[in-house]
């Protein structure tokens, strides 16, 4: 009864921030639907940010207790209580689903900054979900295991699936899941990360979540974010990437206006996240402006600008959204023209493939 899979991060183009009031908070149901893209690094070599996490699970009667722990440079470090309360519920949930009373040893493995605002949880209860399905012989559909994924983390739902992923908020725990927009590359995107801070997040999101509903401007956040879920979903079986762009960084502000008028007030960013926001926007600007001087018949000499927008989760690392084509172009300006160290900038892409099971086990 062992198994292991890996899973991907999501970047949230709709933000999930805080829970369904009117739902029991251990179902991490969201206020709104929400939408995100499954991502994986292209540069792993010059980052050293490799976007995956690893889980292997063990159910044996040779267990006293249940046991889990997060292998970091080749250590095996045990999870907290925090951390192991939320593994717990996951497997509780399948283990009972199994009518099994077996303990369980379990170890994960992320390639990447572990709490950094890279979405490691999404990745980390993806995986966890799917290699307990497994181990357990109880093989869930995507919609099963995004269902228990989503209990550990409400954005490890999304990352059950590649590519594109629309999260209906439901209303219980049987309707809330993710599913997949559409197959991976059939939307031009692509990100590049600028990662301002790799270590952990004072405020985990966890936690944040039960402060958004004292910001005043959440009612309003929950409104717009669900009409525009459905907006935007349009927009990516469209291929229309300024609609997508421009929706993703309104909702980022939206929901870090709501963050820093919580109580307690929530700051994620710090002067370098402002600093490569700003400079994206201006960017763009430059982009538009040539883009209109072509349409009145001026000639342009070179392309100007780049149209590529921001994008934020709880975290100051910042995702800087373009077509594919200027992935380059925008690590070059966000390395020359901002400053980021190249080891600090991940370019990322759609990844094809939601989590899965994988035959290497890391115990
Ligand atoms: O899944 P959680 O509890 O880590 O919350 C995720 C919160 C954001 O990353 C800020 C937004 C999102 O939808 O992923």
């Amino acid at each position: 009864m062992k198994a292991s899979a890996i899973a991907h991060p999501n970047i949230a183009l709709i933000k999930y921030w805080g829970r369904a009031l009117d739902q029991p908070s251990y179902l991490n149901i969201p206020t709104n639907d929400t939408v995100s893209m499954t991502k994986e690094s292209i540069n792993y070599a010059k980052s050293g940010i490799d976007l995956i996490t690893h889980t292997t699970i063990e159910f044996s009667e040779n267990f006293i207790e249940d046991t889990g722990f997060l292998k970091t440079n080749e250590k095996l470090v045990p999870f907290d209580n925090v951390q192991m309360k939320r593994v717990v519920k996951v497997v509780e949930a399948l283990r009972e689903m199994a009518d099994i009373t077996l303990k369980f040893k379990m170890v994960s493995e992320n390639k990447f900054p572990t709490a950094a605002g890279l979405a490691s949880s999404a990745s980390g209860f993806a995986a966890l979900a799917t290699c307990t399905s497994k181990a357990l012989n109880l093989n869930l559909n995507r919609t099963e295991l995004s269902k228990y994924a989503r209990l550990g983390s409400g954005s490890a739902a999304r990352s059950i699936h590649g590519g594109f992923v629309y999260w209906n908020r439901g209303n219980s725990h049987d309707t809330s899941y993710a599913e997949q927009i559409c197959e991976c590359n059939e939307f031009d995107i692509a990100a590049v990360i600028a990662v301002i801070n790799r270590g952990k997040k004072d405020v985990t999101s966890d936690v944040g979540h039960d402060s958004a509903h004292s910001s005043l401007f959440n009612q309003i956040k929950i409104k717009e974010s669900q009409e525009k879920s459905v907006e935007i979903r349009k927009a990516i079986e469209n291929n229309d990437f300024t609609t997508v762009g421009m929706i993703s960084e309104k909702n980022c502000l939206y929901m870090h206006s709501v963050m820093m008028t919580s109580d307690p007030p929530l700051f994620y960013w710090n002067p370098d996240t402002l600093k490569v926001i700003k400079a994206v926007i201006n960017n763009r600007n430059q982009y538009f402006q040539t883009y209109k001087m072509i349409n009145k018949g001026v000639k342009q000499k070179e392309k100007e600008g780049i149209e590529c927008y921001f994008t934020v989760d709880a975290g100051p690392n910042i995702h800087c959204l373009c077509r594919t084509e200027d992935i380059d172009a925008v690590q070059y300006f966000i390395q020359n023209k901002i400053g980021i160290q190249e080891r600090d900038i991940v370019k990322v892409r759609q990844a094809e493939f939601g989590s899965k099971i994988v035959e290497q086990h890391l115990f």
